[in-house]
């Protein structure tokens, strides 16, 4: 019974471990955050819509209303502190430049796992809104 017990603590506490390596690994904000086989079918994918100022406004809306967004990405797109993985920083025009509109497509739909960023196409926002704010994301890259 004893040893039972201390194994479930041995358990728990390398899970712990592979928990922070992996948070470690996750750190930079570079890297894909797509399931690895998808990652090239993503990249390939094209935002449906054209980035019209209506389009871009309306994203806008989604951002800072019913979507949430701004409460951990920030008005400015900088992100908020947050436990665990802080959210992209959308003014890094590098990021800007390495991430697709079907990559972040991905992550609206399904969340990202292991962090903070929720599902958001197909439970709060259609899939039309989740392209129109990520249309009103590619604009916090000319704001500096
Ligand atoms: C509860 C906090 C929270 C909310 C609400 C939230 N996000 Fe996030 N978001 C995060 C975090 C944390 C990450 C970083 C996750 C990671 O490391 O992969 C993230 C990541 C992302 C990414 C992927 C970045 C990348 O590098 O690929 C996109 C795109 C995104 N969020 C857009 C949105 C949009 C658009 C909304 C609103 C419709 C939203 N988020 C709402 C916390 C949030």
């Amino acid at each position: 019974m004893r040893m039972i017990h201390l194994n479930l603590i041995t358990s728990f506490v390398s899970l712990l471990a592979w928990g922070s390596l992996a948070g470690a690994f996750h750190l930079d904000i570079y890297e894909p955050r797509v399931p690895p086989k998808l990652l090239e079918y993503l990249q390939d994918m094209d935002n449906p819509y054209p980035p019209s100022p209506e389009r871009i406004e309306a994203g806008r809306e989604i951002y800072f209303g019913k979507g949430l967004c701004v409460t951990c990405h920030s008005h400015d797109g900088k992100g908020v502190e947050l436990p665990g993985h802080t959210p992209r920083d959308f003014t890094d025009p590098k990021w800007q430049d390495i991430r697709t509109d079907g990559e972040m497509m991905w992550v609206l739909r399904n969340g990202s796992p292991g962090t903070q960023m929720p599902v958001r196409v197909g439970k709060v926002i259609s899939e039309e809104e989740g392209w129109n704010v990520i249309h009103f994301i590619r604009t916090f890259s000319q704001a500096d």
